[in-house]
């Protein structure tokens, strides 16, 4: 057993400075908001040279790499006992598309802090605590989140996460073989006794309450649907509006209809429904477009909400394929539902919290992560810090402070210990 006065301190300096110097792969300057960010999409040469860089971390740390066949990396410290489940921490090091340094980042680095610490004062906990890297969390590349994390506990079977294309038809499976990644380990070996998770909240609330620590209470569903309009295309100038087929007026009229849906007050001003991609083809002034390819996401807290919001989407493609006399097909990429954290590990962060006399409030995800996932096989939480300029996220403006990082890895740290000495 760790005593819980010798449970040291981690290192914050240090923890931010690994926190940088991973920010540094797929770093960019961004000339709209004058900040440095990350474009490090899944599987790239730029993931991969990060993957490198992790596992050279885990070897200075004495952790021992696995890597299993979805690309999903674990470093393992022993624990004193044989035979026992590991404690794992982990999330991913893929970004969207121009994001931030901190978003997924910090769910690695923080786990691998706490083993540098504990190396530092030579402690050994009962279990063994492993950090986790899931492949494809953010699913921009590979239009599926989560996938690494939600193959290995078998909600997505391996051949079908292999095949998974990007949008110039190259797969998950080729990826891996090319960047070195495609590991021999069972995807389905790791089962964990406890899966934690530290990530920057993403939103307002904690910056904005002045709260330290969110402990989280679950996740709520997501839904994606890939959404590809057929129209005609004909001459910007001489087509009357009786003559045209216009996919980009079709796929702005679902725009829209998504921003009614989040006002509507039978949601109670809790859903979130977003257009994040649309492109028009062949896309020129003079042309009306004869294609649109739009990526739509929703959210709500509720199953059943989603589910209605679902059919009453789908009911509006219909009404705008009469109405803009286009084709519109549809396809539901993602689906996860509502995911409740186990009571007893948010417990513990919350002690853990409190023993180091930071602010704390229990709070539900409205972003995706890993633990939603590993919360199907084990129990379950995750710990969130709160971020600057009102906790923005997927962009380059995403920032925490060194101090909120080291307050979030001295809460895992507890969390951690506690969990790998239970029996
Ligand atoms: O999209 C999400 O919620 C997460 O950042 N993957
Ligand atoms: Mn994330
Ligand atoms: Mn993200």
């Amino acid at each position: 057993m760790v005593d819980n006065s010798s449970v040291p301190s981690i290192d914050g300096e240090r923890l931010y400075e690994t926190i940088q110097e991973l920010a540094s792969y797929g770093a960019f300057d961004d000339p709209i908001t004058g900040t440095q960010g990350v474009n490090r999409l899944s599987l790239t040469d730029t993931d991969a040279q990060a993957r490198r860089q992790v596992c050279k971390w885990f070897d200075e740390a004495g952790l021992e790499t696995t890597v299993d066949a979805i690309g999903n990396l674990y470093g393992l410290r022993a624990g004193s006992e044989l035979g026992l489940a590991p404690v794992v921490s982990g999330s991913h090091i893929d970004t969207v598309p121009r994001g931030g340094a901190f978003d997924g980042a910090l769910g690695i680095l923080t786990p691998l802090e706490v083993v540098r610490s504990l190396n530092d004062r030579d402690i050994t906990t009962r279990r063994p605590i492993a950090v986790g890297v899931f492949t494809n969390e953010e699913g921009t590349r590979f239009n599926c989140d989560m996938l690494g994390s939600a193959v290995a506990v078998g909600r997505i079977d391996l051949a079908t996460a292999l095949a998974f294309e990007d949008r110039d038809g190259i797969t998950v499976g080729e990826e891996l073989v090319r960047t070195g990644f495609a590991g021999e380990i069972d995807v389905s070996a790791m089962r964990p006794h406890a899966f934690v998770e530290c990530h920057i909240e993403q939103g307002p609330i904690l910056r904005r309450e002045e709260l330290d620590i969110g402990v989280v209470t679950g996740v709520q569903a997501i839904i994606w649907h890939d959404v590809k309009i057929t129209g005609r295309a004909a001459h910007a100038g001489t087509t009357p509006v009786e003559y045209r087929r216009d996919p980009g007026v079709a796929i702005s009229r679902i725009n829209l209809k998504l921003r009614e849906l989040t006002e509507e007050s039978r949601f109670g001003g809790a859903l979130r429904a977003t257009m994040g991609g649309c492109e028009l083809s062949p896309g020129a002034y003079n042309v009306v477009p004869s294609r649109a390819r739009a990526s739509i996401d929703f959210r709500n807290p509720s199953d059943d909400v989603m589910n209605q919001v679902e059919e009453e989407l789908i009911d509006f493609y219909k009404w705008v394929e009469e109405k803009e006399k286009v084709k519109v097909e549809w396809e539901r990429v993602v689906r996860t539902k509502p995911v409740d954290f186990d009571p007893a590990v948010q417990g513990i962060v919350a002690a853990a919290a409190d023993t180091l006399g930071l602010s704390n409030e229990r709070m539900l995800s409205g972003a995706g992560h890993d633990a939603q996932e590993w919360a199907s096989v084990c129990k379950t939480g995750m710990i969130f810090i709160p971020g600057e300029h009102d906790g923005v996220s997927h962009s380059p403006r995403e920032h925490s402070t060194k101090s909120q990082c080291a307050h979030g890895a001295n809460v895992l740290l507890r969390t951690l210990v506690a969990l790998a000495d239970e029996s």
